[in-house]
């Protein structure tokens, strides 16, 4: 075959190829065809060794030629195809941005926990602190220390769940006062408050035998029933709404000495009666007292030098009073229709 045949059968050979391209990556096995160890371009010049000067030249030139004109060629076609395929790539990866976004549902803090929140934050900004104590409990701590020995008729009261003779899952968070006081060993000024949740063997409509309360205590000297009821009477407001009053009835819990239960004025009626307060204006909502001595003494503090008041009230009640809710079991079963009543925009409308 001569050179100018060789050469023609390249051009062909090219023409044919770049026909039946369709892809960039193609391109680069073309290159290979052509340029590579055995490429058609690479053997016109295998055999220069035998040929004159003259002729080596003359091939020289020609393949060099014919060189250029494939690298164009297949260069040419590369970009085009290149282009071609980001393209096509941009097309099908296109986002389009005026789609409207998939709505994402925001959660809402739950009711019973917007209570404990502002209970938290009410005595938090009266110096007291925070504790907590365990739900599974001693008889002792529930009971024993608070005055209520083995055998106590108060115990009656609060049916509870017992898990051996000596432990039981506490029926109230008074435990808490308790621990507070033997866990105070410098014996110093306690002011706390402990929300949590407490057990009975209880299930209706207004109990459930998993439900919220809150402990206080304060310990110090010189403490009376008036440091108490002022206490009380800023809660109420700060709970229900400032126009509420508070009012003291002479009661009975084994640990505190005198004991009270206290009523605030119905904040649905303001006091006028109506069938949420049963017609009476006055909702019970805490039992309180001053530390009985017994208790005191028990925790190591001396009562003839320290004096406290306790109180402790249900955090369901708050919630079922402040949301209208008329089941307290909707307040644990998470039911999602209940909970989506309480979004964000409600909070805004709270009493503060
Ligand atoms: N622990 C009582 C109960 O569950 C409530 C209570 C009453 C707590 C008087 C107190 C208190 O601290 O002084 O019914």
């Amino acid at each position: 075959m001569t050179m100018k045949e060789k050469i023609e059968k390249i051009r062909k050979s090219l023409e044919e190829d770049i026909k039946s391209v369709t892809s960039s990556r193609e391109c680069q096995e073309l290159k290979v065809k052509y340029f590579g160890k055995k490429g058609l371009i690479t053997e016109l010049t295998s055999n220069m060794k035998e040929l004159s000067i003259e002729e080596k030249k003359e091939v020289g030139r020609i393949s060099n030629e014919i060189k250029n004109e494939v690298t164009t060629k297949i260069n040419q076609l590369e970009e085009s195809l290149k282009e071609k395929e980001l393209n096509e790539k941009l097309e099908s990866e296109r986002i389009d941005i005026s789609l409207p976004s998939k709505k994402l549902k925001r959660g809402s803090r739950h009711p019973f926990q917007r209570i404990i929140e502002d209970v938290e934050d009410f005595f938090v900004s009266m110096g007291y602190d925070v504790v907590d104590g365990p739900e599974l409990e001693t008889d002792e701590n529930c009971f024993q220390r608070l005055n209520v020995p083995l055998g106590h008729p108060a115990r009656d009261a609060q049916d509870t769940f017992y898990i051996d003779p000596e432990f039981l899952l506490r029926t109230q968070t008074s435990s808490v006062q308790a621990r507070a006081m033997q866990e105070n060993e410098e014996k110093t000024p306690i002011r706390m408050i402990c929300p949590g949740k407490v057990y009975r063997r209880d299930d209706d409509a207004t109990h459930s035998h998993q439900f919220g309360q809150v402990e206080g205590l304060v310990i110090d000297k010189d403490v009376s029933l008036a440091d108490l009821k002022g206490t009380l009477e800023l809660f109420a407001k700060k709970m229900l709404g400032e126009n509420t009053k508070v009012r003291f009835r002479p009661s009975f819990f084994p640990f505190t000495e005198p004991s009270v239960e206290v009523d605030v004025t119905c904040f649905k009626c303001g006091g006028k009666g109506c069938p949420l307060c049963k017609q009476t204006g006055w909702i019970e909502v805490l039992g309180a007292g001053m530390v009985h001595p017994n208790v005191l003494e028990m925790g190591g503090y001396d009562p003839k030098v320290w004096t406290g008041f306790a109180f402790g009230t249900g955090l369901d009640r708050f919630a079922m009073f402040r949301y209208e809710i008329p089941d307290i079991r909707y307040l644990y079963t998470n039911d999602i229709r209940f909970l989506e009543q309480f979004d964000r925009k409600d909070e805004e409308n709270e009493i503060k």
